[in-house]
């Protein structure tokens, strides 16, 4: 119910009151209505869990600029996962590339088409691993707290949203703690995990996708010929191998219970102009294509000699921005 209705209705329930002439049966009426829209009022409705599909699908197209891999899986994997009513094992995408690529926009994108308060929604939830779990001597607290999080918000909410960013800067085995709940089962102690969604963000792997879009481009090919294919299995085995990274030896990918590795590629200057004309709409400027150039051309790219991917994506854009507008 929409705030409007309940100021209304709450008026009609204060007028009901006040007045002496109306029968008591009407006001219990209108009361239990009233408290049932209040108690929803102050929290937020868990029932808009169905996907806005339109809404993601035009928010990749004119808010997510050089990843069409990317854009494509998540559509693809978001959509079919909120379809299936059945599903017995929630949906787990890890998102994989340079520094200022979008995985944070992405993951805010998905938060946006299913939560009506997007990742402000008390069903998202971000850890951060050099924030939340920097000690790694406190491993085996870390564990147990954060099976205890899982467990308690998906008890509360089956579509809860959980965001691991950085976890290439997370101890290798804590993620192994939540590996059972991301595994197929119809219930876990009486709670069911098959309406969640993990999403993990790290550079590792940017490398590799790096690699893959420079040679693309030595051979003559377009950017957009690069498929997940070129990139997948590499981008698992190499995150599994990172002896440094949150997913090394995991069983997460040993037992193939991540479902998309997704790769970001490594934004180039024409990607950088998009992200500052788009950075200017955002801030009631009018779009100039100068003013964007210029924040282009002020951004570093590698790798040498081609130097054709910026080293920074588009992150540094909106400081940048203000130099020049
Ligand atoms: N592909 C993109 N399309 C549109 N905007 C982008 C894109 N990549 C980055 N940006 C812009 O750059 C900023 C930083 O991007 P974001 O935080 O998503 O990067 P990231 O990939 O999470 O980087 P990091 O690995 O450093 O955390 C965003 O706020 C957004 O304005
Ligand atoms: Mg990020």
């Amino acid at each position: 119910m929409q705030p409007k209705k309940q100021h209304v209705l709450l008026l009609i329930w204060l007028f009901l009151c006040s007045s002496t002439a109306v029968d008591l049966e009407l006001v219990a009426g209108v009361t239990i209505i009233l408290s049932s829209n209040i108690f929803f009022y102050f929290r937020e409705l868990p029932t808009p869990f169905r996907l806005n599909s339109p809404g993601l699908q035009t928010d990749l197209d004119n808010k997510m600029f050089g990843q069409h891999i990317a854009s494509s899986i998540i559509f693809k994997a978001v959509n079919g996962f909120m379809s299936n009513t059945n599903s017995n094992k929630p949906l787990v995408l890890s998102l994989h590339g340079w520094t200022g690529t979008g995985k944070n926009v992405m993951s805010r994108l998905i938060a946006e088409s299913i939560y009506t308060n997007g990742m402000k929604s008390r069903f998202v939830h971000l850890f951060t691993a050099t924030l939340h779990f920097p000690h790694r001597h406190m491993i085996d607290t870390y564990k147990s707290q954060l099976q205890q999080w899982v467990r308690g918000n998906v008890t509360n909410c089956e579509l809860s949203m959980f965001i691991f960013d950085e976890m290439d800067k997370m101890h290798p085995g804590l993620i192994d703690s939540i590996k059972p709940y991301l595994d197929y089962h119809d219930n876990l102690d009486g709670v069911s995990y098959g309406k969640s969604i993990f999403i993990f963000l790290s550079n590792a792997g940017g490398d590799i996708i790096t690699n893959t879009a420079l040679e693309f481009r030595k051979a003559g090919k377009y950017r957009e010929e690069i498929t997940l294919k070129d990139l997948e299995e590499t981008l698992s085995l190499s995150v599994f191998n990172n002896q440094n990274g949150g997913f090394f030896h995991t069983g997460l990918i040993d037992k193939n219970l991540v479902d998309f590795f997704v790769p970001f590629l490594p934004l180039e200057y024409e990607h950088v102009v998009q992200c500052a004309m788009a950075e200017m709409r955002a801030r009631n400027l009018e779009p100039n294509h100068d003013v964007a150039n210029m924040v282009a051309r002020d951004m570093v790219y590698s790798p040498k000699p081609e130097k054709l991917f910026s080293s920074t994506g588009c992150k540094t854009v909106q400081h940048k921005l203000n130099f020049y507008r």
